[in-house]
């Protein structure tokens, strides 16, 4: 028999156009992922119906260490909850909780050439640093299309970075229609421009990789540290400033809405200097970030009732993707 909670979200659900979006549990989660991706999710929970995964076997392609896995997961399903998504409402599960996830990339690997993944940013950036290549790592876009191909996915939003993802997921999924027969949804990926690559403290695009991140749930004195060491050239206060060069203005654009034309008019005309421009920021970074802050400290102390969370969405995510994987092995012939 359904479970109630799954037949309510059915109901509230029916008829919405298929959301899904992921986070890789590596870390905590920074400004760049909120703006870039998150922010998203939350705004478009109530039009869509809407899963939200974490990506536990994609973090594995970066980092192999079980006990730090497994507080990373937990601390993404706590800041899911604290940005404000609303479990009655979405879909949040792990990806390791549903294994038609590795069992479709399977599928899909043998359908995929080694050329076509050669292609693929991620693959080619981590061979241009001589980085060793794990078969995971260079897999990576076949595992994303399984996590999108299963439900039917209408729209994925995401930062710029992912957008090549979908147009492999959508190739893929092109390919099994035509090799097999039609199983496979088109997706669309939904990127906001103004936010598709938010920058880091030294310019670059915001990524733990690069250790230029301000992450999301900081507390405040590690906050205005942060944004106070943020890159900038050595203009004098009085000097005109050109606002789209400056990586201190780049993030006011996210979270200094009322004060934006003045700041903006000051940059140009000069009066302003950089050490002001970030004690601005600050305030209003921090402003910003404070509740959701305040919330998840709740929202954390009780892990329990967030493993229930996760627990049933993997039963949700797990009756829809199963399904999927049914016609998949009627097709394929391995039913
Ligand atoms: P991850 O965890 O690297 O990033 C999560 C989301 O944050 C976006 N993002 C940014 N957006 C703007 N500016 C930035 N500086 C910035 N840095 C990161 C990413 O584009 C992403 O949307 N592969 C995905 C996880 C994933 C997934 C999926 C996403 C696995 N399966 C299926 C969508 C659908 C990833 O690496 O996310």
């Amino acid at each position: 028999m359904d479970n109630p909670d799954f037949v309510m979200i059915k109901v509230m659900n029916e008829g919405k156009k298929i959301l899904l979006s992921g986070v890789k549990p590596t870390g905590r989660p920074h400004i760049g992922n909120y703006f870039g991706a998150m922010k998203q999710f939350v705004d478009l929970q109530d039009n869509y119906n809407c899963f939200f995964m974490l990506a536990d076997y994609h973090a594995i392609t970066k980092e192999q260490n079980s006990a730090e896995l497994r507080q990373d997961t937990l601390d993404l399903a706590i800041d899911y909850l604290a940005i404000g998504l609303d479990p009655g409402k979405v879909t949040l599960f792990k990806q390791s909780s549903v294994s038609a996830h590795t069992e479709l990339t399977w599928i899909f690997n043998c359908l995929t050439t080694m050329p076509y993944l050669m292609r693929a940013h991620a693959f080619k950036d981590a061979e241009a640093k001589n980085h060793e290549v794990s078969v995971g790592l260079f897999d990576y876009p076949l595992l994303m299309s399984a996590d999108i191909l299963l439900y039917d996915v209408d729209v994925v939003p995401v930062g710029a970075d992912q957008k090549q993802h979908i147009e492999i997921a959508r190739d893929t999924a092109e390919k099994f229609n035509r090799v097999y027969g039609e199983a496979f949804k088109l997706p669309e990926p939904l990127i906001m421009p103004d936010v598709a690559v938010v920058p880091g403290l030294d310019g670059e695009k915001m990524s733990k990789s690069y250790k230029n991140t301000i992450p999301l749930f900081v507390n405040e004195t590690e906050l205005k540290q942060l944004v106070m060491s943020i890159k900038t050239d050595s203009k004098t206060p009085e000097e005109p400033k050109n606002p789209e060069e400056c990586n201190v203005f780049a993030l006011h654009k996210l979270v200094s809405g009322a004060d934006f034309p003045e700041l903006k008019k000051r940059y140009v005309e000069g009066g302003i200097g950089y050490k002001e421009s970030k004690e601005i920021l600050f305030k209003n970074l921090n402003a910003f970030l404070a509740p959701m802050r305040e919330r998840r400290e709740e929202i954390a102390k009780d892990t329990d009732k967030i493993r229930k969370i996760l627990e049933l969405g993997g039963e949700k995510a797990k009756q829809v993707a199963d399904k999927k994987m049914n016609k998949v092995r009627e097709l394929v012939g391995v039913n």
